[in-house]
């Protein structure tokens, strides 16, 4: 969703600094841009729609800059609507992160004599805040009259053009500052600071800092009390972060998942015991997530059942009031997150604690609020996920979940010896000339086709909706998953000749299901892709597995290579699919 980056120092570099850092952010998804600088005592800015990847920025040399990429949820893509809003005298510019539910209400409290140029709920707060000046003491003072009177999640900035101070105060949406030794710096996610700076403070919600040439001040948005200021080093790898030859994150991330899943099966042990202790001792578990992060807790959910016997509820975390009513002080939530983030996780989470639940996450993100409220936080430390679908963090959600199934059967060990195995065979199906071969001959039979299925019975049913998310994000192409044993209750209606059918079947169990499935879709014409050890003559082509605990990392990495091949044929942009955010921070 919406980026934001600030710049406040004594280095006139702000406007091209905050320019790179937008261009960091572009990940989040976003459909126009902007940055504000402070000149000769007034706001000059630069804003448009559209991609930031060529850009320049014609602003002149400033020490004080934020800037924006927005994605719009009120008012459309235009210029107008882009961010930064400045107010009626251009004394001050103002960006926004999340929705300002009250706007309308808010517009009609103002004096009669502002003059709105946008349709976005967010202008209302910079007319607010100009109000608001008048009788403040400082800037930070008069956003916080502001933002108590705002009603919903937000990260709101301002540059104040008089006095090229900051303030930023947050509810819900995220917000790092930055402490370097050429100034001070914000930004929506901590991992644009890092190439600046390891010195990071994360605002709390409710909470709003003021940043100046002097330094950073923290404040209690409520009370208005001063607060200390937490500076932490954070630990991420920059390099990480770049493409490193790749032409695209979506094929980089693609190929760092052997790497991820064999540092989890050797760094992750103990994390896993404290997991599996607090699944042995509470007395239900749910495993919620969004997206691929539901998906994952689906597959730990058959985890916990075929290795440890443990029963489990799983949730799509938008969905958990469903599950509220069992919730006790006994029950246990496992969140899972790459951005930690995601509203909808937090609210089931934050649910989830008013009811007494324990809470533990698996999270990406070190330092996102996830990471900050759960009881047990277990980090994935797969580096930074840059292009908008998640790959690596999916197959870490899964290594963990897998060892965790393991160390609740008090076998650990076993766990770490699948998963290295597992990374082995995924490095060597990710290396094979043939799977490229075998994929791009897919991707050439059914990349003009307009449904697509995939086929999973029990163990593999999550991963058939993992591999069908992952198609259509990217491809834009209708790819369903489901399973199996739905084929006959609706699907097989869809199947017509040469609709691709795939079909999930890597190990003996279901086996003959799996088969029976792909006869009878090939009976109706379908164009048939196997996902298993051997070929069959059911299967027009068949992608090779290999063992029954690899396959969930074989199969996520050839469906994934296939939703990446898929995407370039169609033209469609790997890592910024249209409309997509990273990371959901609005409901
Ligand atoms: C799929 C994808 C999304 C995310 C979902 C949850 O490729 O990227 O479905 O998995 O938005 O995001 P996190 O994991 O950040 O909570």
């Amino acid at each position: 969703m919406c980026g934001i980056f600030g710049y406040v120092s004594r280095d006139p570099r702000g406007a091209s600094v905050v320019l790179e850092g937008l261009r960091f952010l572009e990940y989040r998804g976003y459909d126009s841009w902007g940055i504000a600088v402070v000149g000769d005592q007034e706001i000059l800015s630069q804003k448009a729609t559209g991609k930031i990847a060529g850009a320049h920025t014609d602003l002149p040399p400033s020490a004080v800059a934020l800037g924006h990429t927005r994605w719009a949820t009120h008012g459309g893509v235009t210029y107008a609507n882009a961010h930064p809003h400045l107010g009626c005298g251009r004394r001050f510019a103002l960006i926004h992160n999340g929705i300002v539910e009250n706007h309308q209400a808010l517009r009609l409290e103002l004096r009669s004599d502002h003059v709105f140029s946008s349709q976005t709920d967010t202008e209302v707060l910079v007319h607010l805040l100009e109000e608001e000046i008048e009788s403040a003491s400082d800037l930070t003072k008069a956003l916080l009259a502001v933002f108590r009177r705002v009603e919903g999640l937000s990260a709101v900035a301002v540059v104040d053009a008089y006095t090229s101070e900051v303030a930023v105060a947050k509810n819900g949406s995220p917000v790092a500052l930055g402490w370097a030794n050429d100034g001070v710096y914000l930004a929506s996610d901590a991992n644009a600071l890092i190439e600046h700076t390891r010195r990071i403070a994360f605002l709390e919600d409710g909470q709003a800092a003021g940043l100046s040439s002097n330094g950073v001040r923290l404040f209690e948005a409520r009370s208005g009390h001063e607060l200390d200021l937490d500076w932490c080093e954070v630990t991420w790898d920059a390099q990480k972060a770049g493409l490193n030859g790749y032409a695209h994150f979506m094929d980089k991330e693609i190929h760092e998942q052997p790497r991820v899943v064999q540092e989890i099966a050797v760094e992750k042990q103990d994390r896993a015991r404290d997991l599996a202790s607090l699944i042995s001792r509470a007395r239900d578990v749910y495993l919620i997530g969004c997206g691929s992060a539901h998906h994952a807790a689906l597959s730990g959910r058959y985890m916990l059942s075929e290795v440890a016997g443990r029963g489990s509820t799983c949730a799509v975390a938008s969905e958990m009031s469903l599950v509220y009513p069992q919730l006790s002080p006994e029950s246990l939530v496992i969140a899972l997150s790459q951005s930690g983030e995601t509203i909808d996780v937090l609210d089931a989470v934050k649910g989830a604690r008013e009811r007494g639940a324990t809470v533990a996450a698996l999270v990406n993100s070190e330092g996102s609020a996830l990471d900050r409220l759960a009881d047990l936080s277990i980090l994935l430390n797969c580096g930074p996920e840059r292009c908008v679908l998640a790959t690596k963090s999916y197959t870490a959600q899964l290594a963990v979940l897998q060892l965790t199934a393991h160390a609740l059967s008090f076998d650990v060990e076993r766990g770490t010896d699948e998963l290295r195995n597992a990374a082995l065979r995924l490095q060597e199906l990710l290396d094979r000339d043939s799977t490229r071969r075998v994929i791009d001959e897919v991707a050439r039979r059914t990349g003009d086709h307009e449904h697509l299925f995939i086929l999973g019975r029990h163990r593999n049913y999550p991963l058939a909706l993992e591999a069908a998310l992952k198609i259509k994000e990217v491809s834009y192409m209708h790819a369903e998953g489901f399973a199996a044993g739905e084929l006959k209750h609706g699907v097989i209606a869809l199947v017509t000749p040469g609709t691709p059918c795939f079909i999930l079947a890597p190990d003996s169990d279901f086996r003959r299901e799996a088969l029976a499935a792909a006869a009878e879709v090939r009976a109706r014409g379908a164009f048939t892709v196997g996902f298993s050890p051997e070929d069959n003559a059911d299967f027009d082509i068949t992608i090779k597995t290999t063992d029954f605990a690899s396959a969930p990392y074989e199969i996520a990495g050839a469906s994934q290579l296939l939703a990446y091949r898929l995407a370039l044929l169609r033209g469609c942009d790997p890592d910024k699919p249209r409309n997509l955010a990273k990371s959901v921070t609005v409901r």
